[in-house]
């Protein structure tokens, strides 16, 4: 059970239930009511009204009416989970939780968010080999803020009628004109009811991040795309000729909550969706049974859905990846070449490259440089104007210049132009890999090159500095960015998260008319296009690659699809990313390879359970994750033990630091490259493991032939947190299908 308390409590909320009865209700109807998501024990799927009775029927048992339960009840999910939302106090969570027909109860938790230079960059250029009629099948749903109808990136010039299969809808809303045959689905979920005044009830996206994931993923090509003459090129999505279908679960003020992610998975299921790309970080979940994204995409696997999700903007620190059930695809950050520099010259002739975007033109050349802590509108406020906070600077001691400060929270820009100064440096150790937009001249300098700064501040008598607008340089790349989430995989020891990593560093892609570039107060800065980075941004591209290698092999199972894109991955250098593949997985995504793996790893629904079964989790939150009958799990786990799911990527955790440790993978791979072939085991170790493979050939006579293999590490202790790896790849005459091999120690 979820609800966890202690049993204490559970006394407890019994005796007030007795209580409410006997003094008319009271103290219930007074105690705070939360949303909460109630799986039920599996049964056979009702029709839908049966379904909804159900679920109110076990509502009821909570509270004193039908017209109670109705008014409390949010949603029943009745396509694809057996499942209702309702609004409960903790002791009816708690009450229902013990009934014999109520598998668990969650409560509903609330998470956040998180050019197109990125394809080239990874090599699929707009005259990539496509399948152009086959794409046009391909229906890539996205959930997140929403998505603006009227940008040219879904245009709907020379497509046909939606694919027969869709059975989305796509009503009129409000400020959202209509679909069209590119954007053939719209809808939004919003069932805590609570009216969110920044945001409008309608799938249109008032943020801006709905627009860019979207358009990243299949937009139109659309040229003369830039940022204010940054990043300036033609605009596409991976897949131009796929149709998208946008289900809104993010809203302004509160965020995507767990139960509008699973009303969207319901409904993206039943739409009949290819690929579904949510741009999401995760609650912390290391159940599976708990998370609504982990159930989703179980769901969405079953019927062939393949989900691709962001692994966090949690990084750098260890163990932060999010998004990480095996039957889902996780997104890591990476950095494509080129970076954004906002050059800051000082008084006496030194030039310095910030980083950061801004838009703006000197008008002069130079401006008085100030240093907030010095420029503090009284001695209380000397410490925050240090950091240039909201009412700490003196508007008479600024005006005109350039301010020096600190970041301690987003939004100095907005502050110094609201008190007339020209621009503001701002120092951090943090942030510096990625560039932020500003709405006043703005850079970020780090805390050595700040130093800098200060001295010179403190040298002269009249300090003076420009911020000329920002240029783009060639970068050294791919590295994964510090924001993206690494592993090792919270949620099970032995796979391997983050999966793979994509572009996701200051990706232009098309934006909002409906918020300006910031955000903030002041700016009024707007753009078809913009500049984002995060594992948001990457994300989609994965989500693209998947539909592209769909297009390509429409009958292919989700596990086969996201193998082809793991063993296909260009290497990403360790030396230039110290925590190897816990920051990028198998490696840089490499789409034009992936279409043609040569070998696939494909796993099925019954594959899950099992390691489901052998990481310990009882049959019963199985069933309720799997939407499956009764599961037995001593009937299920398999002879030949625990490392048998046949994942693309080998991880081994070691037990101890002083003990060496042997463990034995058992995978199968299936042939979908020439139908007569050989493919011979190329092995690297790190230095104190052992990798052995047997067979060393793999032979196939014929196309869908399996083969299976088994290897072996042996691992010499390892310091504590301390993690090596290899690779395994099968090279054949035509295909490498490469896998890496992690050890590491906890
Ligand atoms: C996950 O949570 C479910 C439901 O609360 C519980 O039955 C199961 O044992 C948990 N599994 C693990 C591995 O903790
Ligand atoms: C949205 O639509 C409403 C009703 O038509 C209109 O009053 C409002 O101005 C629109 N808002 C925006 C941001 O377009
Ligand atoms: C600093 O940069 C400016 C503008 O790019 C340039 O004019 C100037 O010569 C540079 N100064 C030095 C010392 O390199
Ligand atoms: C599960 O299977 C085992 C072995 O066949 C059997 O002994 C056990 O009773 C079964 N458990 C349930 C709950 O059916
Ligand atoms: C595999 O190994 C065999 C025997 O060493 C060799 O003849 C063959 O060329 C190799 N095949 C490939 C694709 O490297």
């Amino acid at each position: 059970m979820s609800i966890s308390k202690s049993s204490r409590l559970l006394v407890f909320a019994l005796f007030i239930i007795v209580g409410c009865v006997v003094q008319g209700m009271d103290r219930d109807e007074n105690e705070e009511k939360n949303h909460f998501i109630v799986f039920l024990q599996n049964k056979p799927v009702l029709n839908e009204v049966d379904a909804v009775e159900t679920h109110l029927s076990v509502l009821m048992s909570v509270k004193k009416s039908h017209a109670e339960a109705s008014e409390s009840m949010v949603y029943s999910y009745t396509k694809s989970f057996n499942a209702f939302a309702a609004k409960l106090s903790d002791h009816e969570a708690k009450l229902l939780s013990t009934r014999e027909d109520v598998h668990h109860v969650i409560p509903n938790t609330y998470r956040k968010l998180q050019t197109t230079r990125s394809w080239d960059f990874i090599g699929l250029s707009s005259n990539a080999r496509r399948r152009t009629k086959h794409e046009s099948d391909i229906i890539v749903g996205l959930f997140d803020t929403g998505i603006t109808p009227t940008a040219d990136s879904f245009r709907d010039d020379g497509f046909g009628p939606p694919p027969k299969k869709w059975k989305g809808t796509c009503h009129h809303f409000a400020n959202f004109t209509a679909c069209n045959k590119k954007l053939i689905g719209a809808r939004y979920f919003k069932l805590d009811g609570n009216p969110d005044p920044s945001d409008i009830l309608s799938p249109v996206d008032t943020d801006g991040h709905g627009t860019h994931t979207s358009s990243t993923a299949t937009g139109n090509a659309v040229e003369g795309a830039s940022l204010s003459g940054l990043a300036e090129g033609t605009a596409r999505g991976g897949v131009p000729s796929a149709r998208v279908a946008m289900y809104k679960v993010c809203w302004a003020s509160s965020g995507c909550s767990d139960m509008d992610i699973l009303a969207a998975f319901d409904a993206a299921i039943q739409d009949g969706v290819d690929v579904i790309s949510i741009s999401i970080g995760g609650g912390g979940f290391n159940n599976y049974s708990d998370d609504s994204i982990s159930i989703g995409a179980f769901h969405a696997m079953k019927k062939g859905i393949i989900t691709v999700t962001s692994a966090g903007n949690g990084g750098p620190m260890a163990g932060s990846v999010v998004n990480h059930a095996p039957w889902i695809v996780t997104v890591a950050a990476s950095s494509i070449d080129r970076k954004f520099i906002s050059p800051l010259e000082l008084g006496n002739g030194k030039n310095i490259s910030g980083v950061g975007i801004n838009i703006f033109n000197p008008k002069k050349k130079m401006y008085p440089l100030v240093s907030g802590g010095d420029v503090a509108r009284n001695s209380e406020s000397k410490d925050t104007a240090s950091f240039c906070l909201e009412d700490s600077l003196d508007p008479t001691k600024v005006k005109g210049s350039l301010v020096f400060c600190k970041l301690l929270t987003w939004g100095a820009d907005s502050v110094i132009k609201s008190v007339g100064a020209n621009g503001v440096i701002i120092q951090s150790d943090q942030f510096l890999d990625n560039a932020d937009i500003f709405m006043a001249p703005a850079t970020m300098v780090s805390s050595s090159v700040g130093t800098i700064i200060y001295t010179y501040i403190k040298s002269t008598r009249t300090p003076t500095a420009v911020i000329y607008k920002t240029r783009q340089l060639k970068a050294k790349a791919p590295m994964v960015a510090s924001f993206s989430s690494r592993g090792p995989n919270p949620g099970s020891h032995r796979i391997l998260k983050p999966d793979i990593a994509a572009p996701g560093v200051n990706i232009l892609a098309g934006y909002t008319p409906l918020k300006s570039l910031t955000g903030q107060k002041g700016d009024t800065q707007y753009s078809k296009f913009t500049i984002m980075s995060g594992t948001s941004m990457a994300c989609p591209h994965v989500a693209a690659a998947a539909a592209y290698v769909k297009s390509f092999h429409p009958l292919w199972s989700p596990a086969a699809i996201r193998s082809a894109l793991l063993t296909t991955t260009r290497p990403i250098s360790r030396r230039l990313n110290p925590e190897g593949e816990f920051a990028y997985g198998a490696g840089n995504l490499n789409p034009s390879r992936a279409i043609s793996p040569g070998l696939i790893y494909d796993l099925n629904e019954m594959s899950y359970i099992q390691f489901l079964c052998s990481e310990g989790y009882t049959g019963s939150s199985i069933a309720v994750l799997a939407g499956t009958k009764s599961i037995n799990c001593s009937t299920l786990i398999p002879g030949h033990g625990h490392d048998s799911l046949n994942y693309p990527t080998f991880q081994l955790s070691l037990k101890s630091t002083k003990q060496p440790m042997t463990t034995t993978f058992r995978r199968q791979v299936t042939n979908v490259g020439q139908p007569v072939s050989v493919y011979n085991a190329t092995i690297k170790a790190p230095p104190g493991v052992k990798i052995t493979v047997t067979p060393t050939t793999l032979s196939f006579s014929r196309l869908l032939q399996k083969r299976s293999f088994k290897v072996v590490v042996k691992a010499s202790p390892l310091q504590s947190a301390k993690m090596v790896s290899g690779s395994l790849a099968w090279v054949g005459d035509r295909h490498v299908v490469r896998s890496p091999i992690v050890v590491y120690s906890p």
